[in-house]
């Protein structure tokens, strides 16, 4: 029987992501990028067997983000008893749609002539606009429920498996009040000025949040839930009530990423937090190490300013020393610190207790002189 490991290959490797310009004579990339993971897809060892030279080419349109799956190699393996190369068509058909399958040249003209192209405009309505190394970008947010936002989502699916470990993709057909909850964030560079047939926006990045009810068993705050019982009926229970707002998927493409477009996008995502009397606090859904580096950043420069301003700092002596008084050996937080004050910073800024803590802390360790 051969041997099994020269006919196995690294899938993060062999697979190959492109962001292709319609109207372009040939599909310009931003640069071939790699996945960070493939063991959804692949299995835990990431490894494909059964070919050499593989090329997994997955293609996306610029604006909408249509796919096209390409594959090649240079020698197949040929079935052995038990052993046979993986069904690629098989195992990817599962994670991108059909269409992505079309003949290549039937994809590469559809994307390159597509008319619709220049009039593209991406879902929802747009929130933010600002520039990073001189170029444009802008921030469009829509609800779940608008089945464009619903259609370009879909299409971003692949990109979990791909780069948010643990991450799962979003069920998108479930009923509408629940769609209703989830407002999605897009990032798109805007790329000028316009040229007469290509799309003038090109995918960057974007992030899904969902509203879940407000627990009220917090000391002092307000909450949905009444002696342990929902008020309301259950299809009203996310769309207008107190709630949490969630950050759950949250991703800027390699070829972007390390330019300020996180930062960008999770503030644009705090600032609606803040403006929405209906949301109480901002909380995150399992995030990574590089996503609490970008939050911790992001929350630090929004705080740093109200806090200097408020003055806080730790009381440097809480109790003077008194003579034939000995000092307490447990000294309580509010003699330290304005725990009052703080309260109503972080109510203010609907930032989550723990993540103000920290944020906290990091202040008050800057300010040791
Ligand atoms: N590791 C550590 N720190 C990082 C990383 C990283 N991989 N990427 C960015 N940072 C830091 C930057 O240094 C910067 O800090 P600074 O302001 O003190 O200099 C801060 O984060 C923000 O940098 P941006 O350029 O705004 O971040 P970027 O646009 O690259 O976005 C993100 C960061 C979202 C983590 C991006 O790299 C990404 O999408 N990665 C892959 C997917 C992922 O991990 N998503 C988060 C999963 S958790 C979730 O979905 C809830």
């Amino acid at each position: 029987m051969a041997d099994q490991g020269d006919w196995s290959c690294d899938a993060n490797d062999a697979v190959q992501l492109s962001v292709i310009q319609p109207g372009e004579q040939k599909p310009a990339t931003l640069d071939i990028f790699h996945p960070q993971f493939t063991y959804p897809i692949f299995g835990d060892d990431e490894q494909i067997f059964g070919y050499k030279g593989l090329i997994i080419r997955l293609r996306f349109a610029a604006h909408d983000l249509r796919t096209h799956v390409h594959i090649s190699y240079d020698e197949k393996f040929k079935a052995v008893g038990d052993a046979a190369a993986t069904d690629l068509n098989k195992t990817l058909r599962d994670w991108v749609p059909e269409f992505a399958f079309a003949h290549l040249p039937e994809y590469e003209n559809a994307v390159q002539k597509d008319e619709n192209a220049k009039d593209f405009t991406p879902p929802g309505k747009l929130v933010h606009s600002y520039q990073s190394k001189e170029r444009n970008y802008e921030i469009w947010a829509g609800s779940l429920a608008d089945s464009a936002v619903r259609n370009l989502l879909a299409r971003a699916q692949i990109f979990v498996p791909f780069f948010i470990e643990a991450g799962t993709p979003l069920v998108l057909d479930d009923p509408e009040w629940t769609l209703e909850r989830w407002t999605v964030y897009f990032v798109y560079e805007k790329i000028t000025p316009p040229t007469p047939t290509a799309s003038q926006f090109s995918f960057v990045g974007y992030s899904t949040t969902y509203r879940w009810w407000f627990y009220p068993e917090q000391k002092g705050e307000k909450g949905v839930i009444q002696n342990g019982t929902f008020p309301y009926p259950e299809e009203i229970r996310f769309s207008t009530l107190p709630s949490r707002l969630r950050i759950a998927q949250f991703l800027i493409l390699p070829p972007h990423q390390g330019s300020g477009h996180g930062s960008q996008l999770y503030n644009t995502i705090h600032k609606a937090t803040i403006a929405d009397d209906t949301v109480i606090e901002l909380t995150v859904e399992d995030p990574n190490e590089a996503f609490d580096v970008l939050r911790d950043s992001a929350d630090y420069h929004t705080l740093y300013p109200e806090l200097i301003k408020q003055k806080i700092n730790i009381n440097p002596n809480p109790y003077p020393a008194e003579a034939g008084k000995r000092r307490p050996r447990h000294v309580p937080t509010a003699t330290l610190i304005p725990t009052q004050k703080l309260t109503e910073i972080r109510s203010q800024y609907k930032i989550a207790p723990t993540q103000f803590a920290h944020i906290l802390e990091m202040f008050l360790l800057n300010q040791i002189p």
